[in-house]
């Protein structure tokens, strides 16, 4: 691997290495023995807000050796038109690793192969593959497996976390349904390119959640459609709530990789009966970046 710019281009054995190693780092944390970015600056450039990200990239890196800045594409002349291929070709020349969170996935491509050095996708609008990885650490963590369990992502069907769901079903093969209003699903083009049979899709949260092992919701409007109230008016029988986890099986989890808006995608009840689990869950998202920073590492 020299770059994470997104679940897509990964592959079975590499998200098992993937979080066989942040399973590693985590148990060895405050005791590493080997620290793959001895020596390296690394930077992070972000167009959109972060808690969780900013956060774990930046005690990762400094874990694993390295030191890091965070730059705000509004500092840096990005926010004021130049291009991103020339940030790169300039930074490239600079630092060791770069860490990206924007809108357009053709900029962390670009970015990737204008600078020549380690990249990863700290979010786009397409993906979110450090979020996955998190949680499918926090799923191994909390049932053993993915192998045989039936996962099921309620809320917006096509955006970031749902479509790093999906190609991460495919490459692990566990069952995936996305249930969502019709308008928020993936299009016909997307769910081709996927063609995976664990995978399904439906409008119907009720049907969706029956014998889940897994429900998985996010943000009814992601960064950058907080004006789009008609797309949240779609979302009335979508969130995850008592009753819906209802039908569940019996030891299910309930995953959100945060923010959580209450009340809207999922009630403060149930975020707070599976608070453990969630905050768990972001937690991990340190251990697997690490896992990323050491694969990637040059
Ligand atoms: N889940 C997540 O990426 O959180 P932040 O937006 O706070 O980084
Ligand atoms: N889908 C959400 C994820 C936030 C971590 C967003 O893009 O805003």
């Amino acid at each position: 691997m020299k770059h994470l710019l997104s679940i897509e281009e990964l592959d079975s054995i590499q998200l098992n290495a993937l979080i066989d190693s942040a399973v590693q780092l985590k148990a060895e944390r405050g005791n590493h023995t080997v620290r793959p970015l001895a020596g390296q600056t690394w930077a992070m450039i972000f167009t959109k807000s972060s808690t969780r990200t900013r956060v774990s990239f930046e005690v990762g890196v400094r874990e694993l050796g390295g030191s890091i800045m965070f730059l705000s594409s509004n500092d840096i002349q990005l926010g004021r038109g130049e291009p991103i291929k020339d940030t790169a070709r300039v930074l490239g020349r600079m630092i060791h690793g770069c860490i990206i969170r924007t809108f357009d996935q053709q900029d962390v491509i670009d970015f990737s192969e204008f600078g020549n050095i380690p990249t990863i996708n700290a979010l786009t609008d397409a993906e979110h593959p450090c979020q996955i990885l998190a949680d499918l650490l926090t799923v191994k963590e909390k049932l053993g497996t993915w192998e045989g369990k039936k996962c099921v992502f309620i809320g917006d069907g096509d955006n970031n976390m749902s479509r790093s769901w999906i190609w991460a079903a495919k490459y692990l093969g566990f069952e995936l349904v996305v249930a969502a209003p019709e308008a928020c699903l993936p299009p016909k083009a997307f769910i081709d390119k996927v063609n995976a049979p664990n995978v399904s899709f439906t409008t119907d949260p009720q049907e969706a959640v029956k014998g889940a092992d897994v429900v998985n919701t996010d943000v009814w409007l992601s960064m950058g459609q907080e004006d789009q109230a008609e797309k949240e008016a779609l979302f009335g029988d979508y969130q995850v709530n008592a009753e819906l986890l209802s039908a569940a099986a019996e030891n299910h989890i309930v995953l959100h990789c945060l923010p959580a808006y209450r009340e809207k995608e999922i009630t403060e009840e149930v975020l707070e009966l599976h608070s453990d689990t969630i905050f768990q869950q972001a937690e991990n998202r340190l251990h697997a970046q690490k896992a990323v920073l050491a694969a990637i590492a040059m």
